[in-house]
């Protein structure tokens, strides 16, 4: 990857806690259903699978956001669930329900069957696609890459899906721990090495999306999620292109053990809308740098309302004078008004000046 030179490289400041102008912000899912441009694209090209492995495509969808709105990162146009497909578990999306696997994972035996991909064969698509933003950003913004975390992985590697209980994968975690600690460390093996890829083709920082962290009991939490994050924060290649390449670790729900998150030596950790950013802040110092936390839900509000609850995200903050990512504390919902959406950058950028 030759090294370009960042124009607009706030975001990866704000992660490493360097100087900054003014908070950065970008908004998790920012390329989705909620702009009609990406809902289009979609139609054409047939299903969302066939967007993420069309390197043009997903470097299409990934720029999308950054046309409408002052964003200070791309994100890859991709899937967690990219890896549990590789492996052969054979990933489909079925209308309304969400993701399924059509071999999900139930016994010591289908967890000794799977291997751990290569990302420049079985998920050459998503390097591709990484290569080909990079070129097609020039240097406009940073790209951040990910990967869902282990567990998260394994809720529905081993549920088949989406589930509200968990009760398979919990199931197995109580009752066969030793079976499930194998296929959390083949899949922190097959994570390291797929971000390590994502960084080598070009990623300039890499977030790992723990989702179902947060259902869990803390000791359990800590021996079943944070443990595997913590191998992949150890096993990750924190530079290229003489730049440092963050790491951000996002547990949903997971705003009461940040300390132990900040333990991991990641640099920034996600916070959701359900914890106070003023309380994990207090917890972690200058540690970790924060990303977020406004709930998904202030984008149908008005523009007044708005405003006010991005000043309150930013106070809560404080006023350190870097550390701070702007982001949303889960993904954007379908159903936003995209005007709504600029209103909330644009005034992170106005409300986050700094001197
Ligand atoms: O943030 C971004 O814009 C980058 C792209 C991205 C997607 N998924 C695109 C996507 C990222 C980072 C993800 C991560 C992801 N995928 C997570 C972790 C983050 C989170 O939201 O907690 C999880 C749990 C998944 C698994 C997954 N993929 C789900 C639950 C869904 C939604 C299913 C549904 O129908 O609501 C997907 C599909 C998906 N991933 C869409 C997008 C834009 C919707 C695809 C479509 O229908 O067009």
């Amino acid at each position: 990857m030759s090294s370009t030179v960042l124009k607009n490289d706030r975001y990866l400041r704000a992660l490493l806690q360097e100087p900054v102008d003014t908070t950065p912000v970008w908004i998790m899912r920012q390329a989705g259903r909620y702009l009609p441009e990406y809902r289009a694209l979609r139609k054409q090209a047939g299903s969302f699978m066939d967007l993420c492995t069309n390197p043009e495509l997903a470097c299409e969808v990934t720029l999308q956001p950054l046309e409408r709105f002052d964003l200070d990162a791309a994100i890859l146009f991709s899937d967690i669930l990219t890896i549990p497909d590789a492996m052969g578990l054979g990933l489909y999306f079925a209308e309304g329900e969400g993701p399924c696997f059509e071999r999900p994972i139930r016994s010591a035996a289908d967890v000794a069957a799977i291997g751990i991909p290569d990302p420049e064969l079985e998920l050459s698509y998503v390097t591709d696609a990484v290569r080909t933003i990079r070129k097609a950003l020039d240097g406009r913004v940073p790209l951040i890459g990910f990967s869902g975390s282990p567990w998260t992985l394994a809720t529905y590697m081993v549920e088949g899906g989406t589930s509200k209980d968990f009760s398979k994968v919990k199931g197995m975690l109580y009752s066969d721990p030793k079976t499930l600690h194998l296929l959390l460390d083949k899949l922190a093996d097959s994570v390291i090495s797929y971000l390590n890829a994502q960084i080598a083709a070009g990623a300039q920082s890499v977030m790992i999306f723990d989702t179902w962290g947060g259902v869990l009991s803390p000791h359990v939490y800590k021996e079943f999620s944070l443990q595997y994050m913590a191998k992949i924060v150890d096993g990750l290649q924190r530079e290229a292109e003489g730049r440092k390449v963050p790491v951000t670790l996002f547990t949903k729900n997971g705003g009461r053990w940040a300390t132990s998150i900040a333990a991991t030596g990641c640099d920034a950790i996600g916070v959701d809308w359900t914890s106070d950013l003023k309380e994990v802040g207090e917890a972690v110092g200058d540690k970790v740098a924060l990303q977020g936390n406004m709930d998904p839900s202030v984008l149908y509000a008005d523009e007044e309302t708005m405003r006010t609850e991005v000043k309150r995200v930013l106070s809560d903050f404080g006023d350190k004078p870097t550390g701070h990512v702007f982001n949303l504390g889960h993904g954007i919902h379908q159903h936003v008004n995209p005007d709504h959406l600029k209103i909330v950058v644009d005034s992170v950028h106005e409300f986050g000046r700094k001197g």
